[in-house]
């Protein structure tokens, strides 16, 4: 590895739609830019928002604005997001800056005067969701939706010419595309004849986008406008030196269902604009929830909002670089989240640091002892750590994260077991010398797997530094000087308690639901935007509520006991992953929670001033 790195995130769609998966590439990014720096690497991490193209227009006009204003609203909820997740980006792109249109025109120009434009008239299948045209097969294979039939004259970038130049460079460059299986499947597709990629859209019919530098009808492809950003970040046309200090980029971090547009699209036109390619593409799998797809009619959506606001940032960040093996997909579920905290940070971690602390504070002032002369045991461990840290920068340059981690943690589980042995509390009563001895060892290898933690939990492993006054964040041992005055913290990592832990006799109980299950339960809390009796039904209202970003209709038996003015402005709480029902001909999508006497009944009503409409009830 070089000293300095440029590493990208996918810029992501300018819309309100974060699941846990949308933050993990850029945690991830975060997370190897951090480890990066610790070697005292000189990085650029680049992240930012996509805001041309259809799917940006059309959420702009679901909410009745203008695309740019939309986008303009969107901007900060995502700064916001990075920083509550302690993302340290150093640029953050949006591909309706002037810069980026700049550069996106330039490029255009140089293809088309390469000869690698041409205009045709193209008549086939397109898919709306998708932003592009698609094949028979690919519209039969059910994948697809909003298929429509498109006739219309458009601009063709000839990706073909380059196939069999991609193919050699990809047979030439091992770590151009990563892990191996996805480069297989890139190399797979290749098999086949690469066709040409219609980069316009007539403004007729999508006038968000940035205008073709050669003919004003029509706006660029979002694609070939969006890919164009990790150019131009590095300053390509502006800053000569910036770009050629940091283009080609070490890695672009992208989820594998963006694969081909970054290793076939993305390539192809940096080869005919005759610009270097990227040095490493490297697609993660998909975080899973409960073992399926994410989705809002799911019900399933991870939130990482959510998961901060009530487990902090560091075990999150954790949690996710931990559990997922790079390339393979993850299935996120809170029961797994906890366990994982309560086993590495809690027990393991948190343990040997409140351990430690605690007896340095009892038996020596809160002063770290004197090292002493070492003997076999100390020496253990001390050449453990130094493994370790070996091993784990590979592992890391190997993208091999939560190797590293797990490499790390076991190092930490040593350096408890050897706390067990030597028992230092019992130590110090007979050899005082001795027992500093061992609090020293402990507590410099607590230091050590502290710093090869931090890239991943910057900010409580910074307590844990400061509490050392550890200022050079040096790896090598003996970083930690004797007599140093540990600072007092309150505990980092509590346990947190599992809801579900039941005692046998309760789960032998057939009626009682297993916690799991109720979890299946999408309650969530949901605001009434309006109420209006059903045709012909005079106990049924149609309710239009809102779901976070979401809006959607449920029918409810509830006439005889509310009004429509009392229903609206109310915050109540629905099963929102219910299957759609139609009742009297209405569609519903979700059912209130209600509980009645006799002819009384009362909805379910939540606190509005305390609680959001989307959040998940219990
Ligand atoms: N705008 C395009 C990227 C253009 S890059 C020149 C885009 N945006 S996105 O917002 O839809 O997705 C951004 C990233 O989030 C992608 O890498 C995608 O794979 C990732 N993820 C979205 N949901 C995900 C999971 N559930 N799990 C893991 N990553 C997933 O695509």
């Amino acid at each position: 590895m070089s000293n300095k790195f440029y590493i990208t995130t996918p810029i992501y769609y300018g819309n309100d739609k974060q699941n846990i998966g949308h933050a993990y590439t850029t945690i991830l990014a975060d997370v190897l830019s951090r480890y990066h720096r610790a070697e005292r690497e000189e990085g650029f991490f680049l992240t930012g928002l996509d805001e041309h193209g259809q799917k940006v227009q059309q959420a702009a006009e679901e909410r009745g604005v203008e695309p740019k204003a939309h986008c303009d609203e969107m901007a900060p909820r995502f700064l916001e997001l990075w920083e509550k997740l302690h993302i340290q980006n150093d640029d953050f792109i949006r591909t309706t800056e002037k810069r980026h249109i700049k550069v996106v025109q330039d490029i255009l120009n140089m293809v088309y005067e390469n000869g690698d434009i041409y205009e045709d008239e193209y008549e086939g299948l397109y898919s709306v969701s998708e932003e592009r045209f698609i094949t028979e097969k690919e519209a039969e294979s059910g994948e697809f939706r909003d298929i429509k039939k498109l006739k219309e004259k458009n601009y063709f970038f000839k990706m073909s010419k380059y196939q069999q130049a991609l193919i050699d460079h990809i047979n030439e460059n091992p770590g151009f595309i990563q892990p191996e299986h996805r480069k297989n499947e890139v190399l797979g597709f290749l098999r086949n004849p690469l066709g040409d990629l219609c980069i316009s859209r007539p403004k007729s019919r999508l006038n968000w986008g940035i205008d073709l530098p050669f003919d004003k009808d029509y706006v660029t492809y979002v694609w070939f406008d969006a890919l164009i950003n990790y150019v131009t970040a590095t300053g390509f046309g502006v800053d000569q030196d910036s770009y050629e200090k940091w283009w080609p980029c070490e890695y672009h971090l992208i989820g594998k269902d963006i694969l081909t547009t970054h290793a076939v699209y993305w390539p192809t036109m940096l080869m005919s604009a005759k610009l270097p390619l990227p040095k490493g593409i490297f697609a993660h799998g998909w975080w899973l929830s409960g073992e399926s797809k994410m989705s809002k009619s799911l019900g399933n959506v991870v939130n990482p909002l959510d998961l901060i606001e009530e487990y902090g940032v560091d075990p999150v960040r954790y949690y996710l670089m931990r559990e997922m093996v790079l390339g393979q997909d993850a299935n996120f579920t809170l029961e797994s989240f906890i366990k994982r905290y309560n086993s590495d940070l809690a027990n393991d971690y948190g343990n040997l640091l409140s351990r430690v602390t605690k007896l340095i504070q009892s038996y020596f002032d809160g002063i770290v002892p004197d090292p002493g002369d070492n003997s076999d045991d100390e020496k253990s461990i001390r050449d453990t750590a130094e493994r370790t840290i070996v091993n784990v920068h590979s592992l890391i340059n190997e993208m091999k994260i939560n190797e590293g981690i797990e490499e790390t943690m076991q190092f930490i589980r040593n350096v408890n077991k050897y706390m067990e042995e030597q028992a230092p509390w019992k130590l110090v009563k007979e050899d005082k010398d001795a027992g500093g001895r061992v609090l020293y060892t402990a507590a410099e290898a607590l230091r050590v797997g502290t710093l090869l933690l931090n890239p991943v939990m910057p900010h409580r492993t910074e307590i844990v530094l400061k509490t050392f006054n550890e200022k050079d964040n040096d790896l090598s041992w003996g970083g930690l000087k004797p007599g140093t005055k540990l600072q007092k913290h309150t505990p980092l990592f509590p346990r947190i308690n599992i809801k579900k832990e039941k005692s046998p006799k309760v789960q032998e109980d057939k009626n009682l639901v297993k916690y799991e299950d109720f979890e299946k339960l999408g309650l969530k809390t949901a605001e009434i935007l309006s109420a209006e009796k059903v045709d012909g039904a005079d106990k049924l209202y149609k309710l239009q509520v809102k779901l976070g970003d979401e809006e959607r209709q449920i029918v409810s038996g509830i006439a005889d006991h509310y009004t429509a003015d009392e229903l609206v402005g109310k915050m109540i709480v629905v099963v929102s992953n219910l299957e759609t029902a139609i009742i009297r001909g209405v569609e519903s999508k979700g059912m209130l929670l209600a509980a009645s006497r006799k002819e009384d009944l009362s909805i379910v009503v939540v606190n509005k001033d305390k609680v959001d409409s989307g959040k998940k009830a219990y």
